[in-house]
């Protein structure tokens, strides 16, 4: 079975560890709140919680762009044997929800941060809003968030079943194209 190019897996393993990361991140802000976090952590916790998820989903963002350029120029291998005409669409429809998810995701959270004037911190540095100064704004921003983090979850449940299948009940050896 002929593989994804060596760039094209690694950065398939960088990103989806950045993703379980931001998820992980993301649900644990969800669950406890900005006082929760502080009130639980201490407020140096609290803060690196933020600027981690932050850090991460414009890591993201970034690796997403160069992996969209990846695709766009070097394609995907063929597959050998070659898939049933249900796996062609439901790949291509799966794969294709990632790419745009995990590029809207990290501008959303962006856009929220900075409507809500709150800091767009990627490691020590502040990055530059993209809006500012509309609360309201940042709230529905931010609500959008949170469905396209379930929309995402939701995602990663069907691609992992997937390869599960591909490996232990088809054996058709799908899995080695990304490893
Ligand atoms: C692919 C990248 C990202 C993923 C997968 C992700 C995931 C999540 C998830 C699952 C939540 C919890 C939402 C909920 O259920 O309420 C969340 C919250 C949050 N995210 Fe992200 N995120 C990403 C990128 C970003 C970026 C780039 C920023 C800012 C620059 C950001 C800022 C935030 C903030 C501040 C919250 C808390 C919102 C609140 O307090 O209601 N996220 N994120």
């Amino acid at each position: 079975m002929p593989r994804y190019a060596f760039s094209q897996r690694a950065l398939h393993w960088i990103i989806a560890l950045l993703v379980i990361g931001s998820i992980a991140g993301g649900k644990v802000i969800e669950n406890f709140g900005f006082e929760g976090l502080r009130d639980t952590f201490g407020l140096d916790a609290t803060n690196a919680i933020y600027t981690y998820h932050k850090t991460f989903g414009i890591l993201i963002l970034a690796l997403m762009l160069v992996r969209l350029a990846l695709k766009l120029r070097l394609g995907k291998p063929e597959y050998d044997p070659p898939l049933t005409r249900f796996e062609h669409i439901a790949s291509n429809a799966t794969h294709g929800l990632f790419y745009g998810l995990l590029i809207l995701m990290p501008v959303l959270g962006w856009l929220a941060t900075g409507a809500g004037d709150f800091p767009v911190q990627f490691f020590g540095w502040n990055l530059p809003p993209i809006l500012s100064g509309d609360k309201a704004l940042s709230e529905t921003l931010y609500d959008l968030h949170a469905i396209v983090g379930n929309a995402i979850l939701t995602l990663i449940l069907v691609h992992v079943g997937a390869a599960i299948w591909h490996t232990a009940v088809k054996k058709d050896g799908v899995l080695r194209r990304m490893v």
